[in-house]
């Protein structure tokens, strides 16, 4: 059993850590602990008896002056009832009041996942050892509960955790804050790694200690957004890739949220993350629900790597259930890069000649394909084919496509509208807009009311009558602009606080009622690149495009931020022309293959303007990609140096997880103390084992591999990448 109940404590056990919470002595659910495995069955000794003077205690604790709930450790904190730290629920009763103090009312354990009904989460295979808790927290004189539940995934040392709040009350309810976890640590030395940036450099990795007060991240961009990512680790300071304790949490929505680490004056530390509380107001009527999305966590004592693998293997194989996860992905070349607006169905097909020749699976036609998409300002909304363009539509150039031996996608960019567009001038009400102001535009583009579900059922009528008419194999779903001027006409003025997160629920019934109906086509999630990169998408995208800077040093550092918790096999990465378009850098065909072989592979180039030379290396990269794909997907990936080091090189490594091959790849970086002597260390091969290196011809064990490293060429310009195919030998 992963998860037991005796003395009024819980007990979840994973693989290799411990999750312990006890009902006090009041009925108050007290936190204790989170870290590497213990058999011990009440670690609340960890709880200081001290009086912490002018903190507040309970009635029920009578003259016990040490009883504080801003002193005890908390697994759901309460509000205005004495913990000043940051609450997990805010909200205004029937009688006006913020009150609200959860105590224990009962559990449930069952084998198996919970799920919720309004937000996306992870799910159990069949056969897989999940188990789930329930605990109802209720507030006795409202009868406001709250249901956390838990499910431990054992084997894979992932913990999941969400929380419901139940308005047993006699009337409507506004709630205001509604945290999907929270837990106290009772120390604060720790570091905080955060995942920052904006378009064009998503995913940068900052490494901070915490401070006190409260160290936060968050958006309310409407989106999960490019300036941080739901995602954030907690470490000991000396947590490095392989060793020391790390504890991830990523949230499973692609909404406004939060991240606070708070430490207090105590030097305690709180960790929560939820939907962020920013214009958020969630009117619950008596009786009614409301499900704060899932986020999942992990904890490993064996530093970065570890908490990364466990992260990789509980997304590649409980978030997404398309059938496309544990398939082969086509080698793509999208007409977004060389192209933009300007093309007609000959330039198209000639490009897909081309590249079929050298070796694409598909050919995915982007914007500008529908309405009169000619440039950014109008068109969106209008989901039908410009035949000025694409004679015969869709479904003519697809079968032109398909006629070649190639499969055929189709870009979409469904929650958007331009003013100048048949749909906003048929419904100028289904765009966010506040009454009596101008809208703010990103892009000369208009978000879409996902809140109402006229809008809804519009989106997912119109993209599936394009799907059903015209073969598509591949679908990459795109969203530009951040959301503002958050207003609906379709609710009353006081529920304008729950338009943000009905925009979400609208958003993932859109996506249920097209992914979910199509499991033969591909879905690619993008975001002006990669900002709705999060584990909520996930679950419906096999894969996201990682970022629209194609530029392969700039992407060595989006890769690797991203990989922190996301798998390879989800990271859209493609080889674009040089100089490269954002950047203006030249950088060798090698170096740009070999870094979007961290990732789904493909290319965003007009092929008929390549060279003989880039003709003949694409054919050789594409076929070395598709040799090694599994590998690159399945095997367990190491960070082997940083490129934020001032290293001269960035290393990466791809070991299978019977550790009877790698891929190990490396660009050099700094080149300029030019006759240092590079090794790269190699790491998770069998130490006794020896490894056959295909381009060196060199035969070494996995402890020299590893303790020596493998010798780079000397003095090599800047930007060089070398790969090492390694095989384990039979012995
Ligand atoms: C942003 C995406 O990230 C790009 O790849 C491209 O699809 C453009 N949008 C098209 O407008």
């Amino acid at each position: 059993m992963a998860i037991s109940f005796a003395n009024n404590i819980f007990t979840l056990q994973a693989k290799n850590s411990t999750y312990q919470m006890k009902i006090s002595e009041h009925g108050h659910l007290l936190h204790l602990y989170y870290g590497s495995k213990i058999a011990d069955k009440d670690v609340s000794y960890l709880i200081p008896r001290v009086i912490r003077s002018h903190e507040s205690n309970p009635d029920e604790a009578g003259e016990d002056r040490v009883y504080s709930l801003c002193a005890y450790p908390q697994e759901f904190s309460s509000n205005d009832a004495g913990d000043y730290r940051i609450p997990s629920i805010e909200l205004v009763n029937t009688d006006g009041s913020y009150s609200f103090v959860g105590k224990y009312k009962s559990h449930k354990i069952y084998s198996g996942k919970y799920s919720l009904s309004t937000l996306p989460t992870l799910y159990a295979n069949e056969g897989e050892d999940v188990e789930t808790l329930e605990i109802i927290l209720e507030d006795a004189v409202t009868h406001v509960s709250v249901k956390l539940l838990y499910a431990v995934f054992a084997e894979k040392d992932i913990i999941t955790r969400a929380a419901v709040l139940l308005n047993g009350s006699d009337g409507e309810i506004r709630l205001q804050r509604f945290m999907s976890a929270s837990l106290d640590f009772m120390t604060s030395d720790f570091d905080m790694i955060e995942f920052f940036g904006h378009h064009y450099y998503e995913r940068q990795t900052d490494r901070h200690p915490l401070t006190h007060g409260i160290n936060e991240i968050g958006s309310f961009r409407g989106s999960s957004g490019h300036f941080h990512n739901p995602f954030a680790i907690i470490c000991d300071k000396k947590t490095d890739e392989d060793i020391g304790n790390a504890y991830g949490f990523c949230l499973m929505y692609s909404g406004n949220f939060v991240f606070d680490a708070e430490m207090d004056g105590y030097s305690q530390t709180r960790v929560a993350m939820g939907i962020h509380p920013k214009q958020f107001e969630f009117h619950i009527a008596k009786g009614d629900c409301f499900e704060a999305p899932e986020v999942v966590m992990c904890h490993s004592a064996k530093g970065l790597s570890k908490l990364s693998h466990s992260f990789h293997d509980i997304f590649r194989e409980n978030a997404c259930k398309s059938r496309f996860v544990h398939s082969k992905r086509p080698v793509l070349i999208n007409s977004w890069e060389p192209f933009r607006f300007t093309f007609d169905s000959e330039k198209l097909i000639k490009t897909a000649e081309i590249s079929k020749k050298l070796g694409a699976d598909m050919f995915v036609l982007d914007d500008g394909w529908f309405g009169e998409r000619n440039d950014e300002k109008a068109g969106l909304g209008d989901w039908v084919a410009n035949e000025e363009k694409l004679p015969g539509g869709i479904p003519a150039l697809a079968e032109r496509i398909h006629a070649m031996g190639m499969s055929f996608g189709l870009w979409f960019e469904p929650e958007m509208v331009n003013e100048n567009s048949d749909l906003y001038r048929a419904h100028p009400d289904w765009c966010l807009r506040v009454p009596n102001r101008a809208p703010s535009r990103s892009r000369h583009q208009l978000c879409l009311d996902l809140s109402r579900p006229d809008v809804c059922d519009y989106l997912i009528n119109a993209v599936n009558s394009v799907l059903e008419a015209g073969s598509v194999d591949y679908v990459k779903w795109d969203y530009n602009r951040y959301v503002c001027d958050v207003y609906s006409a379709y609710y009353p003025h006081d529920r304008q606080g729950e338009i943000y997160h009905r925009y979400m629920l609208g958003l993932y019934r859109i996506l249920d009622g097209i992914i979910k109906t199509h499991p033969d086509i591909l879905f690619e999630g993008c975001s002006g690149g990669g900002g709705r990169y999060d584990g909520a998408m996930l679950t419906y995208f096999p894969q996201i495009w990682c970022s629209d800077n194609t530029d392969a040093p700039s992407r060595l550092v989006i890769q690797y931020g991203t990989s922190f918790a996301y798998p390879i096999c989800t990271m859209g990465a493609h080889v674009s022309a040089c100089p490269n378009k954002k950047t203006k850098r030249n950088v060798p065909f090698k170096t740009r293959a070999v870094t979007a072989m961290h990732g789904t592979f493909g290319y965003e180039l007009d092929p008929a303007k390549m060279t003989e030379k880039e003709m003949a290396d694409c054919a050789e990269y594409t076929e070395f990609y598709r040799k090694h794909q599994e590998l690159i997907f399945g095997g367990d990936y190491y960070r082997l140096s940083s490129p934020y080091d001032e290293s001269i090189f960035t290393a990466w490594e791809f070991v299978s997880k019977d550790k009877t091959e790698a891929l190990v790849c490396a660009v050099t970086q700094d080149i300029s103390i030019l006759d240092k002597n590079c090794y790269v260390h190699v790491r998770g091969l069998e130490p006794d084992a020896l490894y056959k290196i295909e381009q060196t011809g060199q035969t070494l064990s996995g402890a020299a591999l590893q303790n020596i490293g493998i010798l780079l060429p000397h003095t090599q310009p800047q930007y060089t990448a070398f790969v090492f195919e390694l095989k384990r030998l039979n012995t």
